[in-house]
């Protein structure tokens, strides 16, 4: 039985994105087991991490989020959270300093399984199967059997999306976040790098602050947020059956929050204003994103806003742009100028990732390190001339040395890609040029001004 007090009114909906179950009966017993599952994340959690986001809106923040395009059944294990979670962690270090703000840090993990996808069926070998559509709907295999939805996918999203949760929250706590831990792997990366010379300056002022810090007494014994860090979890919430299901009513506030995760998106398939996703997400508190491609209008983006973030309140909404290199300049700036005339809150992040994919000359879905950066460098530069904050960047990054992405400090070229390229979706950057990406825009984002009515 759907409690009724849970989002279920975007079943009346026209939907896109969602797979058919051959057996609804099935499908209702795992709804309604997942009912019964203790939440993932705590209400509490997530009002903060609302707080959190306000003050980035506000320009005395920064939003660092990233993680797999899509996680995997089988890549499953404590080594691979464990990397991402270090870089991850890296690389806000970096930028704390580079901004002189605190980074908020997200990841794309514990719940990152459903895909959008362009075309119901994909040809693979010559044969014409289902699209797979992530490990909590179907299977990746070649037997069109595979490519069956199956409910059961759920529970094991679920179980798995609770030991990585875990393993974060014992990382986070326990120790491997402690600062100077993360600067000495900074300083291994650096020395090691082939751009070392132009890291170096950052990576000793860095050492040197911490230095500073500890003769004034500000150790990890003494103060905890050297010591800790906190991470929140995020995924594109698309399989409204599994987040309906995850939603609880917070018996404090008596308001619902979607507890798969502390932070959930609509994706840039699945926004249309009068389709379930838009419905599903008006009835959850949690801070949301929504995915805004090239070719949004700004009325259009205004209605969304509107629809999603009635009360105006900061932190609720971060627009998630992902343009494109060589089409951000043309279209960012109107849309950047219709929030500011109308007023509304949002937080403003970029994907430099989702409008640079391109296929390899060897047949890879790929991304050039060089158009990642420069979207992101454009980012920048279109918010410094239309007065706007830019509060955020979302990359999909693994700690793994995978040769997804071509570019970076450790150049992977087109023949490079078959290595190890391990996604199960899209191209993901790897541990080294997360970090060259770090650095690579550390001056942008120390040049980054607050209008004086921000402040
Ligand atoms: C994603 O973030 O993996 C994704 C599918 O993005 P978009 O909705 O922007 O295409
Ligand atoms: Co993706």
């Amino acid at each position: 039985m759907i409690n009724d007090r849970l989002p279920s009114s975007w079943r009346d909906f026209p939907i896109q994105q969602q797979p058919s179950y051959p057996d609804q009966e099935q499908l209702h017993q795992v709804e309604a087991q997942l009912q019964s599952m203790p939440p993932l994340v705590f209400a509490q959690e997530i009002r903060d991490l609302k707080q959190h986001l306000a003050e980035v809106v506000n320009g005395r923040g920064f939003l660092l989020q990233g993680g797999d395009c899509a996680e995997s059944f089988n890549q499953f294990g404590a080594d691979k959270i464990r990397d991402t979670f270090k870089v991850l962690l890296q690389m806000a270090v970096v930028l704390t300093f580079a901004g002189r703000r605190p980074v908020t840090k997200i990841a794309r993990m514990a719940g990152q399984f459903a895909k959008p996808r362009s075309a119901d069926f994909e040809d693979v070998n010559g044969q014409s199967l289902a699209s797979f559509r992530g490990d909590i709907i179907n299977s990746a295999g070649t037997d069109p059997a595979d490519r069956i939805p199956d409910p059961q996918r759920m529970l094991q999203a679920y179980h798995q999306s609770a030991s990585t949760l875990n393993l974060l929250r014992a990382f986070a706590q326990g120790g491997l976040a402690d600062l100077h831990q993360v600067h000495r792997w900074n300083t291994s990366f650096v020395e090691a790098s082939p751009s070392r010379e132009r890291y170096q300056i950052m990576s000793d002022r860095i050492e040197d602050a911490l230095a500073f810090m500890e003769v004034c007494g500000v150790t990890s014994q003494s103060a905890p947020s050297i010591r800790e860090t906190q991470l929140f979890t995020s995924h594109e919430a698309l399989l409204l059956n599994y987040e309906e299901a995850l939603s609880r009513i917070d018996s404090f506030t008596g308001l619902c929050y979607n507890c798969s995760a502390h932070f959930v998106w609509i994706g840039e398939r699945t926004r249309q204003l009068d389709h379930a996703h838009v419905e599903f997400f008006k009835h959850i508190e949690n801070p949301i994103g929504v995915k805004i491609g090239p070719a949004t209008r700004a009325d259009d983006l205004i209605r969304l806003i509107d629809a999603l973030n009635p009360e105006n309140e900061a932190g609720r909404l971060t627009l998630i742009t992902r343009m494109g290199a060589d089409t951000l300049a043309d279209v960012l700036p109107g849309l950047i100028r219709a929030v500011q005339k109308e007023g509304r809150q949002v937080l403003w992040s970029s994907d430099p990732m989702h409008g640079n994919t391109v296929k390899s000359n060897s047949g890879y879905k790929t991304r050039q390190f060089d158009q990642i950066l420069r979207e992101l460098h454009q980012f920048f530069a279109v918010h410094r001339a239309e007065g706007s904050y830019p509060g955020g960047i979302h990359l999909e990054m693994t700690g793994e040395h995978v040769t997804e992405c071509t570019g970076g400090a450790y150049p992977i070229s087109d023949s490079d890609l078959a290595t190890r390229y391990l996604t199960s979706c899209d191209p993901r950057l790897n541990a080294n040029q997360v970090l060259d990406l770090a650095y690579l825009i550390a001056d942008a984002l120390r040049d980054v001004q607050v209008e004086p009515d921000k402040v």
